[in-house]
């Protein structure tokens, strides 16, 4: 068995020397820069207006003696990529986490317009760009790491959050699709799966009950653990024990019809208002 310093110093060298996160400052994307530094990286912390990563950024590098650079850049921005890698022109960048998402919840005609293409932004067009500037540096280098941020809810179409759904499986192809290309590069991509997991975006969507049967509410803690075990150990990871049974059993047992009818009832339970 690897000592803890042995794999802290293994992750490093083949990560490192420096970790971006964009959407790094609430929930998992903090733990992801609290996780990745306790692993001996240097952490870019991206997060917009709302919660700059300036005290976290501080924070972490006080805790894990690493530096940290906070950036506050607004993910949907037409001009992010830009701001992004003027920003850090100047360090070494080995893996990039995309963990950001925009999330509106509600059925399909009462979504705003204007929110369904901020969430192709933040969760599709985001990670493609970062994905595109910083793959061919890490491709040169031959080694390095790239996660992406999916969910159980890019395996299927659902009703309630159909659109954010379809972004997440846009993640998860992508993500996969990286995985087989890169790979032969020295670079290992992760398609991340979180379920339920107790984050601020995740609490303010207000959900009610999740049905009968529904895994436990995750942690960002141990979900961002499990994400960073499985990087360079296959395409795709989902998060927790029980959502991997639950996926496993969903998507071997129910044909694709009842698949969607049963997470759309899922989703439903969570989120449709009572009259
Ligand atoms: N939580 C769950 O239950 C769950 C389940 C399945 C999948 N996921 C996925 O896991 C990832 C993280 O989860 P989470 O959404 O619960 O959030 P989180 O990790 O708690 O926080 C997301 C971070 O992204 C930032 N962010 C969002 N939009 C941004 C933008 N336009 N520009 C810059 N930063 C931005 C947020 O900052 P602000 O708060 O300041 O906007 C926050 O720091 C997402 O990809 C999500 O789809 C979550």
């Amino acid at each position: 068995m690897l000592s803890t310093s042995r794999m802290r110093r293994d992750f490093a060298a083949r990560y490192g020397p420096w970790a971006l996160v964009a959407g790094g400052s609430a929930g998992m994307g903090a733990a992801y820069s609290r996780q990745l530094a306790a692993h001996g990286l240097n952490v870019v912390i991206v997060a917009d207006a709302a919660h700059p990563p300036d005290g976290l950024a501080r924070e972490v590098a006080a805790a894990h003696g690493v530096q940290t650079r906070p950036l506050v850049v607004d993910l949907a921005a037409p001009d992010m990529t830009t701001q992004i890698v003027a920003a850090t022109h100047d360090l070494d960048v080995g893996l990039l986490v995309y963990n950001a998402a925009h999330a509106v919840v509600g059925p399909f005609l009462e979504v705003a317009l204007a929110d369904k293409l901020r969430m192709l932004d933040v969760n599709c067009r985001g990670p493609l760009l970062l994905a595109d500037a910083f793959a061919p540096r890490l491709v040169a280098r031959g080694r390095g790491g790239i996660i992406l941020v999916s969910s159980l809810s890019g395996f299927q179409g659902q009703a309630m959050v159909g659109t954010y759904a379809a972004t997440k499986a846009f993640d998860l192809v992508l993500a996969e699709g990286l995985w087989d290309e890169l790979g032969a590069h020295g670079v290992d991509v992760l398609a991340f799966c979180p379920g339920a997991t107790r984050t601020p975006a995740f609490v303010a969507t207000n959900p009610r009950s999740r049905g009968l049967v529904s895994a436990p509410v995750m942690e960002p803690e141990e979900a961002v653990a499990e994400a960073l075990a499985a990087l360079g150990d296959g395409p795709t990871a989902i998060a927790g024990r029980t959502n991997r049974l639950g996926a496993l059993l969903l998507h071997r047992l129910l044909p694709r019809r009842l698949l969607v009818r049963f997470m759309s009832r899922t989703a439903r339970a969570m989120y449709e208002r009572r009259a």
